[in-house]
């Protein structure tokens, strides 16, 4: 253990870690990082296969984003964003507002994905108070969805191994059945499915739409929950529920925005107009913290009046709309622009699918699923059965530990392995990416 690493282990406490496993298996210390490769301090190198967690678009060390922030450090690198604006809020609202589902004409800033998840329930929640709708305060979530670890994100998650332990904290939310076709929760396969989950959705929201402020879903992908990717009929079944119960939709983005699903955003594979869009991560191609919360004229209007402290939206957070921010997010949407990137995506897609074909083949591989560069890999102890391994066995760490030895980072969500590798992956580096996990999965011996 290098005097580094005692250090950290000394003083910090790391997130999702059991600290006793990192006295056996120490953090990594990275110095440096270029393109898709992360560098530690003895000399070996990673492709950063996960996005430094799902956030890094352009690789890392890009000039242009790089140049762009160094430019807003020395005009301004903070300022408060109540009774104060700057340039580059203003350009990256302009931005966000030309790209985004129709209807989004809004922006709230706040600094990460929870926040921004937590100011569309907040201003869900009194949209309908300011017009008159109290009891309309209750939110219909997916199970094994996840929108964030903040209170109000976690009461309309449905991701039992980070939330259950707080359970008695949470507000309660209506909970509906994922669309997970693999394993489908209304017990249909995939050729007799007629989208009996979005049935089961609707009879909550038939039920009790009075009460009911939102439906929050992440589009396409459910990621924490498993990188479920389920059809984008379902997408559209839902925006079409939200509307015919008059309840809003918000559409968390947060992962599955910037690209990753082969579009700007996931929602952009159908034609729905959600009330709310919640973005974060890949927003400055993972380069500095930014939460965004979009929304519709018509919330707005709601909360616009003489002063009257009760329609008024009393929330914010001290780095909202940070400079620094918001000038690399511009950086990061100019350089999809430049190296166009959705077409990079798009070339790679081919490739991406005959290797995963092939990882599907293998004896214990039960699913494969990709959408652009998202791809899951869910293992089963029987491919028949769809058996999963006992979680005692600790496949996922495992898979972590050999994936390390082939330069890739594996952090499997229980039995799932995924790739979620920066969108500037190039074709040879995929490859490689690809072969590797390949060889670590066909390596499993249990
Ligand atoms: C869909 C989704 N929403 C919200 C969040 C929370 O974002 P943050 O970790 O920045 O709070 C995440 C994080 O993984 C996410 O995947």
């Amino acid at each position: 253990m290098t005097d580094w690493i005692r250090r950290d282990l000394k003083n910090i406490w790391h997130p999702y870690t059991q600290m006793k496993d990192c006295r056996k298996m120490p953090p990594i210390l990275i110095e440096k990082a270029k393109g898709i490769k992360l560098y530690d301090d003895k000399g070996n190198f990673y492709y950063d296969t996960i996005s430094s967690w799902w956030c890094n678009v352009h690789g890392h060390n890009h000039p242009r984003i790089k140049n762009a922030i160094k430019g807003q450090l020395d005009k301004l690198e903070h300022v408060l964003f109540a009774g104060f604006t700057h340039e580059k809020a203003i350009l990256l609202a302009e931005r966000l507002v030309k790209i985004s589902p129709r209807g989004l004409k809004k922006v709230f800033f706040s600094d990460n994905g929870s926040t921004a998840v937590e100011t569309a329930l907040k201003l869900s929640f009194q949209y309908w108070n300011n017009i008159g709708k109290k009891h309309k305060k209750r939110f219909v979530s997916l199970d094994r969805g996840y929108h964030g670890d903040t209170i109000g994100a976690m009461s309309v998650s449905g991701v039992g191994m980070f939330n259950s332990i707080f359970d008695s904290l949470l507000f309660k939310s209506f909970k509906a059945p994922a669309p997970y076709c693999y394993r489908c929760p209304m017990g249909k396969s995939k050729d007799l499915c007629a989208f009996e989950c979005v049935k089961a959705l609707e009879v909550i929201l038939k039920k009790n739409s009075s009460q009911i402020s939102a439906i929050i879903a992440e589009p396409l992908v459910m990621a924490a929950g498993g990188m479920i990717i389920y059809p984008k009929e379902y997408l559209s079944k839902i925006a079409m529920l939200a509307k015919k119960y008059n309840v809003h939709l918000i559409i968390d983005e947060v992962a599955t925005g910037f690209g990753r699903t082969g579009k700007m955003f996931a929602c952009d594979h159908v034609n729905i107009a959600p009330d709310f869009m919640c973005l974060s991560k890949g927003i400055t191609s993972g380069y500095l913290p930014l939460g965004v919360t979009l929304t519709t004229d018509k919330i707005y209007d709601a909360f616009y009046a003489d002063y009257d402290k009760a329609r008024t939206f009393y929330h914010g957070h001290t780095f909202t709309a940070n400079p620094i921010s918001c000038a690399a997010a511009l950086a990061s949407l100019e350089v999809f622009r430049e190296e166009d990137t959705l077409g990079h995506v798009k070339g790679l897609i081919p490739m991406l699918c005959t290797y995963l074909e092939g990882i599907r083949q293998l004896p214990i591989v039960g699913d494969v699923r990709h959408i652009g560069m998202i791809c899951a890999i869910e293992l089963v102890k029987n491919k028949k059965t769809k058996e999963r391994f006992d979680p005692k066995l600790r496949l996922g760490l495992e898979i972590y530990k050999a994936g390390l030895k082939k330069s890739i980072i594996l952090r499997p969500l229980g039995d799932i392995i995924y790739l979620f590798p920066p969108l500037s992956i190039k074709k040879r580096e995929l490859e490689y990416v690809l072969d590797a996990t390949r060889e670590v999965i066909g390596k499993i011996t249990i």
